[in-house]
């Protein structure tokens, strides 16, 4: 099938350019004490994330217990929920989703410690723990070193849970754009990593782990020998956002949308907020410029079109945000330029508890 055939909005992502991302992280991480964990937010389709187990990952990352879940019915055996499990139904889930998978979760809560062990005890299974340390996202995790260590006792302390680790993401470095800037900020906190890491091993709470890092910061993780788990997610696709930071990746993703109207000045496309993510900005055209555009729900606005289309043109854009795009769609079409060469299922779309 021709692309320019698909029904419109249509999630598309150009073959040998996903493939190319999945090789130069390979290629980055090649010969590095860091193994790639990559986060399933990003893609949501066990497929992809059977692809990027071929391409050396050591296991996959994910948000929400659905997803985890979704990744262990395909098959896909270590498995981290990159956040807290606190709602007591869904502990006692994750308690069972243990017996299927090696599943690890993070923890900043003592008595959430206490009802996961209960849990993992009833269901007579094993769950794994990262303590989440806050290294200045402030979002989930706790701030001193002293609770991180107290936490990694308590873990410890527990027949059913282990403590193999932190986890400690900082996605407020993730976009910055320059490569010194995030640099910097990188360094402070990694001088704050390995205090805490010194600290934990003289309280006899050693962790085997350290985990976090994104598509943003996965060069300067690469380099600086201190995380063992890369938590990258955008960079088999990358973004609007993403392709300004210099990364070796390239914009495998795109949204293809048709013109169907034209009136004067302005050009309309037949996708909007609810088939492109705009969380992080407006998308980027391919192969043409406008002065200005504005979206709707399902309209996108094109003022001051550098080149003449017309009703039936279609047209490729680049999303700001490509996690927030996959979860609009429940496929994905491979192409080749202007070729459709396979469909991937989002199995895991809307899959948000
Ligand atoms: C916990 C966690 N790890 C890693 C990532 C990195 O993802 P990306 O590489 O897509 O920026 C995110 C992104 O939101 C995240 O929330």
């Amino acid at each position: 099938m021709k692309t320019n055939r698909l029904e419109t909005p249509a999630l598309i992502v150009e073959r040998d350019t996903f493939y190319k991302n999945l090789d130069a992280m390979k290629s980055l991480l090649e010969g590095r004490n860091l193994s790639l964990r990559p986060h399933f937010k990003s893609n949501k389709s066990a497929f992809i994330a059977h692809e990027q187990m071929k391409y050396g990952a050591k296991g996959i990352t994910c948000a929400k217990l659905g997803e985890a879940i979704d990744l262990a019915d395909s098959g896909i055996d270590d498995i981290l929920i990159a956040n807290q499990i606190t709602q007591p139904s869904k502990i006692a889930r994750a308690a069972q989703l243990a017996h299927d998978c090696h599943l690890t979760v993070c923890v900043d809560n003592i008595d959430n410690v206490k009802a996961l062990a209960k849990a993992a005890k009833e269901a007579d299974s094993i769950i794994h723990c990262y303590v989440e340390y806050d290294i200045g996202m402030d979002r989930c995790g706790v701030v001193q070193p002293e609770q991180v260590v107290e936490l990694a006792k308590a873990v410890t302390a527990e027949t059913n849970l282990t403590f193999d680790g932190i986890q400690a993401y900082a996605g407020h470095i993730s976009h910055v754009i320059t490569e010194k800037e995030r640099l910097d900020m990188t360094s402070d906190n990694s001088a704050r990593l390995r205090r805490l890491l010194a600290m934990l091993d003289e309280a006899g709470v050693p962790a085997r782990e350290l985990s976090g890092g994104s598509t943003g910061t996965s060069v300067i993780k690469a380099e600086e020998d201190l995380y063992t788990e890369l938590q990258a997610g955008s960079y088999i696709f990358m973004d609007g956002t993403y392709r300004q930071l210099g990364l070796p990746f390239e914009n495998s993703l795109f949204v293809l949308a048709t013109v169907v109207s034209v009136r004067g000045g302005v050009t309309v496309l037949d996708a909007g907020v609810k088939s492109c993510g705009m969380d992080q900005g407006e998308p980027t055209l391919v192969g043409m410029n406008a002065e200005r555009i504005e979206a709707n729900e399902e309209h996108i606005k094109l003022f001051g079109l550098d080149k003449q289309l017309n009703i039936g043109d279609k047209v490729r854009l680049i999303p700001g945000h490509c996690c927030s795009t996959v979860n609009l769609y429940d496929k994905i079409y491979l192409v080749d330029g202007d070729k459709v060469v396979d469909r991937i299922i989002v199995t895991s779309r809307g899959k948000s508890k």
